[in-house]
């Protein structure tokens, strides 16, 4: 499996850890004013993640492009600021507010860039591997 789906299948799971973790605290203390934290960091943690790392490992071609790196920092700093600030936010820290704003900013450019990899062709210059000896 190309090394840019390996990250994403490590982030995704640690993601859906907090996710359920979230979904857990929600349903024993029966208060789920974080509904929107948990569901985003399952939705666009685990879901679109493991989406964007199984796209990568049926392309490995595109995945071996610098661009497929630069996307998955991008997405990942993303979520991965929109999530807690998104939960504080809820909780009631108004403050938050502005973060989370430019947090999904940046989760959009993420997926901006995802889709640039979409519509781009195949063709990609890769260093030939060497041939194994028989
Ligand atoms: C053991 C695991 C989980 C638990 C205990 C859990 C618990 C909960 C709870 C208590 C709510 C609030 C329901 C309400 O107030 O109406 C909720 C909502 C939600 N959960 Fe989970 N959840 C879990 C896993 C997941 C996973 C894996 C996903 C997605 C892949 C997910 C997606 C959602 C979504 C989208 C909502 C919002 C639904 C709506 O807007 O009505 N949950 N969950
Ligand atoms: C940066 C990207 C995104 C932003 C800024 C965003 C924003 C929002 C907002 C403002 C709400 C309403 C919350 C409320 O009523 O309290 C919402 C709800 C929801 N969104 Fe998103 N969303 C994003 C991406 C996504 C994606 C990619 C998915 C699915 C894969 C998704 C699934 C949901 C669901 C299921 C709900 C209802 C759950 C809830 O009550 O919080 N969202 N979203």
């Amino acid at each position: 499996m190309p090394r840019v789906s390996q990250l994403y299948f490590k982030t995704a799971v640690i993601f859906l850890i907090v996710g359920i973790g979230m979904g857990l605290n929600m349903a024993i203390s029966q208060d789920h004013s974080v509904i929107g934290a948990h569901a985003h960091c399952n939705l666009l943690g685990w879901v679109t993640m493991a989406l964007f790392g199984g796209y990568h490992a049926l392309n490995p071609r595109k995945a071996e492009r610098r661009i497929a790196i630069i996307q998955y920092c991008v997405y990942t700093a993303g979520v991965t600021l929109m999530v807690p600030s998104l939960y504080l936010m809820l909780l009631g820290n108004a403050a938050m507010e502005p973060i989370v704003g430019i947090a999904s900013v940046i989760t959009l450019v993420g997926v901006l860039l995802f889709a640039f990899i979409i519509f781009s062709s195949e063709e990609t210059v890769v260093t030939p591997r060497a041939q194994p000896y028989r």
